[in-house]
């Protein structure tokens, strides 16, 4: 058979489009066939006529938007002056990845097939679409198999050298960060100070939600309300040392990373050399649900016919449900799974780090602060992630859990951030009124808002506020009433378990519906919503459009009608999230 080359081109915004990439690069390589693995933004776009054979997997974001990591390939694409039968060397398959009870399900993987199909590339597949590591992903594998020989041995992406433990070593430390030149981004992140971190909800109460300030002077860092921070969080420490002593590493050895494939680009942000603990605590995300390749990797390594047995069901396609069942539904972290195959996880070869686990990914929180109010600090809103699942231990929030342990007394305590443009975008003229509705920590970009045009000088400001008890998670209740007071805000507060009925944001637009409509139609007001997506879009959505009907007397259909015209041209914006 001819020596056929394979690229495997990802666009992921949370690491399953990526992950399910790196796994049908491994097969490919497997099987002898000269492969390379990039996210979308990576390649040389240019470079694709010259590619015979390409897998695109990619994720779907927001409102059908492509990942991060492809938007510049996105923009390149579409542009028009591509030539019709620009790729028609190209063979290739698209996977797309996605929730299928989202409405705009496999909408990045659908356009880009037909936009490559018009360029005169050959699909070799339909497109594909589903939920992670479900059977479509083996009828990408199909595709690399068709060009293939039978497996073999599985090399790492990397090889891992220690160095004598006597030589002399830099000591690597994430404060060594060097301070960006350009505005700070993922790969050169800000080591910013933890000026605050005060608990904002009663002790008594179920939730712990943090304002947390950090001081970004020097940064080059700029922002405006809606913007959102990206924070890079990392392993406790008794994590860290837990899965040393499982993986029989010793935490302060040197080592250094060569590549396997001359080419292959170094981990991002990880110091060379680099201490095992610092590559554990800053690199590996230990805590997070491993997915089906990392059992398929984990069984390639074990030894131990019981442990060997069961995780050979687990990356079959006959044992997705048991899986499921031991994983995904309890949310069992890496570091447990390797606690429950103690012989196989023995035996994992350092080398192979890298491949069977996935790097931390940095988490977004909306900025809760204006630059106007506070120059040089930037202030977040976060509820420390905790929950049970039938697992004994509660399940808790990588990024949330470490941001709130830390104590800003306890010396220089610092956090490596950087900006990310949000998707909420407020009117360009602050005269333009607004309507905000967040429950719970939805509330935060409109705090940012609101200090921005506060500081304006604008009034203007209507916000639906909803949280539990008054008196118990009514965090920012005194700046809201001081901005009350002095007439810059207007405010509607739903406490849902103060009585004994449930009352909801929704509850309160509804009877305020004559000023949200007025504001609405002589006002021109632009209608923002942030907060934790279950029924409580839907169930505003719905209060919305009622207010259309009682007070501007439009009919149900024309009500919906308007609701969405309101969203087509951005004066209705929503950021949710679960
Ligand atoms: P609950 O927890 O008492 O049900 C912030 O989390 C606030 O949002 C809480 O008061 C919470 O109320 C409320 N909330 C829960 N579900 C909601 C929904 N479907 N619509 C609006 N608010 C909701």
């Amino acid at each position: 058979m001819a020596e056929r080359r394979l690229l495997v081109l990802f666009g992921s915004q949370t690491g399953t489009a990526q992950d399910t990439a790196e796994r049908i690069g491994r097969e490919a390589k497997r099987r002898h066939l000269q492969c390379r693995v990039e996210a979308l933004d990576s390649c040389d776009v240019a470079n694709l006529i010259h590619e015979p054979l390409v897998v695109f997997v990619c994720a779907t974001t927001g409102q059908g938007d492509p990942p991060d990591n492809m938007k510049m390939f996105w923009r390149f694409l579409f542009r028009k002056n591509l030539p019709a039968g620009s790729l028609c060397q190209l063979d290739y398959a698209v996977l797309g990845l996605g929730d299928s009870s989202y409405p705009k399900f496999n909408f990045v993987a659908k356009k880009l097939h037909k936009r490559l199909l018009q360029l005169g590339g050959n699909p070799l597949l339909p497109p594909r679409g589903g939920v992670a590591g479900g059977p479509w992903v083996n009828c990408g594998m199909e595709v690399t198999l068709l060009h293939c020989s039978p497996p073999h041995s599985l090399p790492p992406k990397y090889t891992l050298h220690y160095l004598p433990e006597d030589s002399p070593h830099p000591n690597s430390d994430l404060l060594q960060l060097a301070a960006p030149q350009a505005a700070p981004c993922e790969l050169h992140p800000f080591a910013a100070r933890v000026v605050s971190n005060q608990r904002v909800t009663a002790q008594s109460h179920f939730q712990d939600v943090r304002l947390i300030e950090f001081d970004i002077t020097g940064s080059g860092i700029t922002f405006s309300a809606g913007d959102v921070v990206m924070i890079q969080p990392q392993n406790c420490p008794e994590d860290v040392q837990q899965f040393c002593q499982l993986l029989c590493l010793e935490p302060h050895r040197h080592f250094v990373l060569e590549p396997m494939e001359p080419g292959t680009p170094l981990p991002p942000l990880l110091p060379q050399p680099c201490t095992i603990q610092y590559l554990v605590t800053h690199y590996l995300d230990i805590s997070c649900v491993p997915r089906r390749s990392f059992f398929e990797l984990l069984a390639f390594f074990s030894t131990n016919e019981l442990e060997r047995e069961k995780l050979q069901e687990f990356s079959s396609a006959q044992g997705q449900e048991e899986l499921y069942s031991y994983c995904n539904r309890p949310r069992r972290t890496t570091l447990e799974v390797l606690w429950d195959f103690p012989h196989t996880t023995c035996a994992i070869p350092a080398d192979y780090l890298l491949d069977l686990i996935p790097r931390i990914r940095p988490r977004a929180f909306s900025i809760a602060s204006s630059l106007l109010a506070h120059p040089e600090r930037m202030q977040i809103l976060m509820a420390v992630v905790r929950y049970k699942t039938c697992l004994n231990k509660p399940r808790r929030g990588l990024c949330s859990t470490w941001l709130a342990s830390l104590n800003p007394e306890q010396g220089d305590v610092r956090v490596p951030l950087w900006v990310k443009k949000g998707g909420m975008k407020f009117p360009a003229d602050p005269a333009t009124p607004v309507i905000m509705i967040g429950p719970g920590t939805g509330v935060a970009p409109f705090r940012a808002a609101i200090q921005e045009r506060v500081a304006l000088g604008q009034g203007g400001n209507c916000l639906f506020f909803g949280c539990r008890y008054k008196s118990k998670d009514f965090y920012c209740q005194m700046e809201w009433e001081e901005l009350v007071t002095k007439g810059l805000l207007t405010l509607f507060t739903a406490f849902s378990r103060d009585q004994e009925e449930k009352v909801y944001v929704q509850h309160r637009i509804q009877e305020n519906g004559r000023l949200v409509w007025e504001l609405l139609s002589s006002g021109n007001a632009h209608v923002y919503l942030a907060g934790n997506a279950k029924e409580m879009p839907a169930a505003v959505a719905k209060a919305l459009q009622l207010v259309l009907q009682l007070e501007g007397g439009l009919s149900p259909l024309e009500a919906e009608e308007h609701l969405t015209a309101l969203e087509r041209s951005q004066r209705f914006q929503s950021e949710t999230w679960s």
